[in-house]
């Protein structure tokens, strides 16, 4: 995903914004570039593809004097990745840099050109460019008509702008999209995440969303809607692995807190008004494809196995699960009507890539569900659906499940769409629904207490249960794997109903149950299962935004307008659960015993 880098101050620019972005490398990009703006001028260059491609076109450049600086790093959204697309972009003398989507760029875009003002670009980020070099004529200073400019954006953006009109100032924006300001002296820098400007600046400041201001003569003078606004700057560590903690204990609980804003990466360029949209996929690929297979391990084959609810009950196509070190070598029958959809985190665990191999030999058609661009499954496949979360740094997935299951959710809307199993007014509740994802995914104050609370209750017993149903199965599954990962506790996952067909036996005053109880889906189906567990005298949390007299402990979630909202709401909860018992239990967290984060071996 899009990078940002900026700086104001008399250090060389060209080193700090490339180095800057290349400690963003990781969230993925297909273009770079930067702009510069010395005594001596504007100066600016771009490349497609890596950083080393910008570097050695500039091999030429410094700026030592005094000057301002922004760089960024693309990821295609609108228009392809090539140089006129990749930011900076350039008005007639102002340069700009954004992340985000600005949601009413085609209207203004279509204004400005009426007006003559000429686009170079196939992106939504030229219109700022245009709009604030147009607002000058017109405004008492330069930032005034920055100001105009963002009151007209409506959508996402964290934006820096720099104009030769006033040489000495970078102009800065939030809404929606991280964005920091860190300091050092009289050194000012602007990032999109603070580890492009550790060991450079010794504090910080994180933009909220709606502030946007300006840095000048070694200070930084910021703004909201209710005016001038005194801000109090954070230390920020000189150690890299301390300080991309964010603060956070651990990189899992930074994770937990980060699915929130990297779903809206899941869905940028792709969940549209009124229909969702993959450009990696062609119109014709699901012709003849009557038929769906996926094959993944752990997390991700409860991922997998979400989505075979919905296919089948959305887009009303056949769809199987397998995990795939059984499917390699149960001799499986495969018929060329399939598409072979294979989920990974990592793009290397040995098990998936090989059962995707033996699909290709079959001849049948493959698609991959991916966190990392490149991989080996993702080279080995026909097309790939990037997950986009960033590095997962927790070896114990949460974020890479989330955007996992909002991706493959996605996947089912555009299969549904496709094959006209979906009304568009469904399809339009769908898409509110997925606009409400972030939003349910958001971790309270209120709630992470709570689960701090509770798990100090949890830390005996003979072992867990997690029971749901339909999709709240395979959540049930990850909630219990994630607290065996990282609490070394037993816990396994149920279905509701199969508590009679045995497991029930196991019911006594030591077990717990962690009950899963949306409204939106059989919950009165559940709630008897959950008594029958109860009646045992097992102790039952349950989780659910309808009261349950019978639990023990209770967490009211706050989601019920969609199921899924229902289901990743519920997820944060387990998520939480696992980790604040474990903390308690004294576990290295992030580093479980006994486990990798990439498993390249069979
Ligand atoms: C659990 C976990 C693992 C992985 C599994 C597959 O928290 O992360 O179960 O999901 O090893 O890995 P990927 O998704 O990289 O193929």
């Amino acid at each position: 995903m899009c990078g940002i880098v900026g700086y104001v101050g008399k250090k060389e620019k060209k080193e700090i914004l490339v180095d800057g972005l290349r400690e963003l490398e990781y969230r993925g990009y297909d273009s770079a570039g930067i702009a510069i703006i010395d005594s001596r001028g504007l100066h600016s260059y771009k490349a497609v593809g890596k950083l080393v491609n910008l570097e050695e076109k500039s091999k030429e450049f410094s700026s030592k004097e005094f000057g301002v600086a922004i760089g960024h790093t693309r990821w295609a959204t609108h228009g392809k990745p090539n140089e006129l697309n990749a930011h900076p972009h350039l008005g007639k003398n102002s340069f700009v840099v954004h992340n985000g989507i600005i949601e009413n760029y085609t209207i203004l875009k279509d204004e400005l050109k009426l007006e003559g003002f000429e686009f170079l670009s196939q992106t939504d980020t030229e219109v700022i460019v245009h709009l604030f070099e147009k607002n000058t004529i017109n405004s008492l200073n330069k930032f005034e008509a920055f100001k105009s400019t963002i009151s007209l954006l409506e959508g996402a953006y964290a934006t820096l702008l720099i104009t030769n009109d006033e040489p000495d100032s970078i102009f800065f924006a939030k809404n929606g999209s991280p964005m920091l300001i860190g300091f050092n002296g009289d050194d000012i820098y602007f990032a999109s995440s603070d580890t492009a400007i550790i060991g450079k600046a010794t504090s910080v400041y994180y933009l909220e969303d709606g502030e946007y201001g300006y840095a000048k003569d070694g200070k930084v003078t910021l703004f909201n809607s209710d005016g001038e606004q005194e801000f109090r700057t954070k230390p920020l560590s000189s150690n890299k692995l301390s300080a991309q903690k964010d603060g956070y204990r651990f990189f899992m609980e930074k994770e937990i807190y980060e699915q929130a804003s990297v779903v809206s990466d899941t869905m940028m360029g792709r969940v549209l008004d009124e229909t969702i949209k993959f450009e990696e996929i062609d119109d014709n690929f699901f012709n003849d494809i009557n038929c769906i297979k996926i094959c993944a391990c752990g997390t991700s084959y409860h991922s997998a196995l979400v989505s075979s609810y919905l296919f089948e009950r959305v887009a009303k196509i056949r769809c199987e699960v397998e995990i795939a070190s059984e499917f390699r070598y149960k001799e499986p029958l495969l018929t060329k009507d399939t598409l072979f959809i294979t989920i990974s985190q990592s793009g290397e665990t040995a098990d998936t890539l090989e059962a995707l191999k033996m699909a290709k030999k079959a001849g049948l058609k493959s698609l991959a569900i991916c966190n990392v661009d490149n991989s080996s499954i993702v080279r080995e496949s026909d097309i790939s659906l990037l997950t986009r979360a960033g590095v997962e740094k927790g070896v114990a997935s949460t974020k890479a499940f989330a955007t996992q299951t909002l991706l493959l959710w996605m996947l089912v809307l555009y299969t549904a769409e496709r094959k006209d199993t979906i009304s568009k007014d469904s399809l339009k509740d769908e898409i509110e629904a997925l606009r409400k994802c972030s939003n349910a995914l958001k971790v309270d104050n209120w709630l992470h207490d709570k689960i701090h609370r509770l798990s100090k209750r949890y830390l005996h017993g003979h072992g867990f249960f997690f029971i749901g149903r339909d999709i709240f199965f395979p959540l049930a599954l990850e909630g219990a794997l994630k607290l065996k990962e990282i609490s070394y506790l037993h816990a396994e996952g149920y279905p509701a109903g199969e508590m009679k067909h045995g497991p029930i036996a196991l019911a006594d005053s030591e077990l717990f149950t962690v009950a899963l109880m949306p409204k939106n889906l059989l919950f009165d189906k559940i709630k008897s299962n959950v008594e029958e567990l109860s009646a045992r005298d097992t102790t039952i949390l349950a989780i659910s935004p309808e009261e349950f007299e019978l639990a023990d402990d209770y967490i009211k979630t706050r989601c019920s307008s969609h199921v899924m909202l229902e289901f990743f709401e519920m997820m944060v909860v387990t998520q939480l659960l696992a980790l604040e018992i474990s903390i308690r239990l004294g576990n290295d967290v992030d580093m479980p015993r006994n486990l990798a984060k990439s498993v390249t071996v069979e």
